[in-house]
């Protein structure tokens, strides 16, 4: 989610979607080139870089030119494409981009046609649901033409989505008016979809009547796992068991195990939450304060008993977590792994560790929140996938803190420490994650979003996706930015290669923004063109080659001069912190879920939320949407789609 439309920091739950600042006005912008590659260029990156093209050329004693060693250093091969934001979406030159589905089609057998003008509970479950995120491939039979594609639906931008829904003066205004007929429509446009995708002649299309398709919404039947089930926390009227709820909402990014099931994970579940003044009146107040609950930006509580803390105050427990499925088998119940901890989950990015027990890395993604990981106690079965069924329901969840030295430490939430005396069981613990990581002393964390482990490296990359709330005097040096615009990006090394090790080392890969301008202190390797920049990082992927790709949600003309897109990012030599342009949304759109089939010959993206307005001004609207992308149709509002890019005449992609 473009989270400038919210600014929760942990001191300031209540106040409205946030304005969108002025670009800092900078005296240097026009910097020589001189004082760019000084600013820029590591000390480090001049070593290495000297020392690839000796490798490479042979050639000792000459200095090589800069271009030289990006020429020997660069792994992406592709014609960048032009940054800018128009309504439409935009791909490198020699690639093709299609839509695989949209809002409204169809997911299951009998699905109705996508109708805008009617929209009901009971044709949208049927239909793929709104602002797809996360996108897992799972091939079937080894296949990369042929695969399970889950995908997360992470919110509903009603604003967007109905004709009528009256249209206040802003977006959350617009919001709050909307009727209990419009809320059930919307519960069934979250949650996630699994469908069956097929490659034929070189196309990729849904497959009909999958014995596979499913929708998961915010009213399907899932079970509570793990150490929290059955808390007193966790009980409710309808479920005094404390392990049955209905539902997932605000599933952003997640991950893929691998024995095949697919992690989502909740994140801004405060916003479906009503009632403030109940909530502010709870013995344990503090604790929904410390978690934003309830935002009331989606007034489902007005019409849903269990969304309204004075009805249901423990409900909102039973939301935040990572919720594990089996897409393979459609009649499978969901798991809230509980193990996992209690946040605003951004991510699951995994591996298998040396000694063969299974580690999460998760990103808490609010301004001044954690980065975690979770080792399970037992080792993952890969000959038997069924014996990793609950493996995820025992293990030791950490929260990391990033030291001044450039190492880190990563603290375990476990009941016994002294100072967890105030939390009575692990239960609880996992429950108040966050309560528990401020006790334990953990590093405030400029929005930790996705987290990746590079399956060859193991070094683990951290994208930090920007931090307007941090004043001078709370940088540290992980986060070493005041007002921390455009994010960053942390690259952790596990000591000893041990991914359940309790120590790292960590650097910082890339500091974010416009390189032209020397007071944002961008720190992109100057071989990046003036289209390559970014601001924002949030989701990424590593492809079949090693690379990694960068997903961003943020920019803006107005903020970067730049709409979201995806950029191919080196990480490795001398061209390292080198970016380039390879994918753009069309206007209002972030980019989400990038996700390469195993042979790297097609690139799935999600486009979020295109044609979205999101600041203190005039929402856009049902009416006057910024793009009608994909349909542009008259009368068809712009509609969040998968989309498919391939290599034309086929191969590799990038390569
Ligand atoms: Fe839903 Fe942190 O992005
Ligand atoms: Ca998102
Ligand atoms: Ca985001
Ligand atoms: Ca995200």
């Amino acid at each position: 989610m473009t989270e400038h439309r919210r600014p929760t920091s942990p001191l300031s739950q209540t106040q409205p979607f946030d304005a969108v600042e002025d670009q800092p006005s900078n005296p240097s912008s026009n910097a020589t080139i001189g004082d760019v590659l000084a600013d820029r260029l590591s000390r480090r990156d001049v070593l290495r870089g000297a020392l690839a093209v000796s490798v490479v050329t042979g050639a000792l004693g000459s200095l090589p030119t800069r271009q030289a060693v990006a020429a020997a250093a660069t792994t992406f091969k592709f014609s960048e494409l032009a940054s800018g934001s128009d309504q439409n979406h935009h791909v490198a030159a020699g690639y093709e981009a299609r839509i695989l589905i949209r809002w409204g089609d169809a997911v299951l057998s009998y699905a109705a046609e996508f109708d805008p003008a009617q929209p009901a509970a009971e044709t949208q479950v049927r239909q793929f649901g709104y602002n797809n995120d996360f996108l897992g491939y799972i091939p079937l039979d080894g296949s990369s033409d042929h695969g399970l594609l889950v995908v997360n639906h992470e919110y509903t931008n009603d604003e967007l989505m109905y004709p009528e829904l009256a249209q206040g003066a802003t977006r959350r205004e617009t919001v709050l008016g909307i009727s209990e007929h419009l809320v059930r429509a919307s519960m069934q446009a979250h949650g996630g979809s699994v469908l069956e995708v097929r490659r034929t002649g070189g196309t990729w299309a849904v497959v009909k009547n999958s014995k596979y398709a499913r929708r998961i919404t915010a009213e399907t039947a899932m079970q509570i796992s793990g150490p929290a089930a059955g808390h007193p926390l966790m009980q409710t009227n309808a479920d005094p068991s404390g392990t049955r709820v209905f539902g997932m909402v605000n599933n952003c990014a997640g991950g893929i195990t691998p024995w095949g099931t697919w992690l989502t994970c909740e994140e801004n579940f405060n916003f479906y939450f009503w009632n403030k003044a109940a909530a502010e009146a709870l013995p344990n107040a503090a604790a929904f304060k410390r978690y934003g609950v309830p935002d009331e930006i989606y007034p489902w509580g007005r019409y849903i008993e269990r969304f309204d803390i004075s009805r249901e105050p423990n409900e909102a427990n039973r939301f935040g977590w990572v919720v594990e499925i089996d897409p393979r088998d459609p009649k499978s119940v969901p798991v809230k792994r509980t193990a996992l901890g209690r946040f605003k989950h951004e991510g699951a990015g995994n591996t298998i560790n040396g000694d063969g027990r299974f580690v999460v890395y998760q990103g808490d993604d609010q301004r001044f929140d954690y980065v975690y990981k979770f080792v399970t106690a037992e080792k993952v079965d890969l000959a038997n996938p069924a014996a990793n069924r609950d493996i995820l329901d025992t293990g030791t969840l950490y929260v990391a803190r990033f030291d001044a030295d450039g190492t880190g430490i990563w603290l375990p939430l476990v009941a016994g420490h002294e100072k967890l005396a105030a939390f009575k069981s692990q239960g609880e613990i996992l429950i108040h994650a966050r309560l528990v990581a401020d006790a334990l002393g953990a590093t405030k964390m400029d929005r930790p979003e996705d987290i990746e482990v590079h399956p060859k490296t193991g070094k683990v990359f951290v994208l930090l996706t920007n931090n307007n709330k941090r004043k001078a005097g709370d940088i540290d040096a992980a986060n070493p930015r005041a007002e921390n615009r455009f994010g960053h990006i942390i690259e952790i090394t596990p000591d000893g290669g041990d991914h359940a090790a309790a120590g790292f080392r960590w650097e910082i890969l890339l500091k974010c923004g416009d390189p032209a301008i020397a007071a944002v202190g961008a720190t992109f390797n100057p071989l990046t063109s003036k289209d390559g920049w970014f601001g924002m990082p949030d989701n990424c992927a590593i492809d079949a080659e090693g690379r990694l790709w960068i997903a961003t949600d943020g920019n803006s003309l107005e903020e970067t001069g730049r709409g979201d897109g995806l950029y191919a990012l080196e990480t490795e030599g001398a061209a390292r912190g080198t970016s380039r342009l390879f994918y753009r949304c069309p206007e209002g759109g972030e980019l989400c879920g990038p996700c390469f089939t195993p042979d790297l010959e097609t690139l799935f993206v999600a486009v979020q939320h295109p044609g979205e307005r999101d600041d203190d001004g005039p929402a856009a609207t049902y009416e006057n949407p910024r793009t009608r992308w994909p349909d542009f149709k008259d009368g068809v509002p712009p509609r969040p789609s998968v989309v498919a890019i391939t290599r034309q005449g086929g191969g590799k992609i990038g390569v």
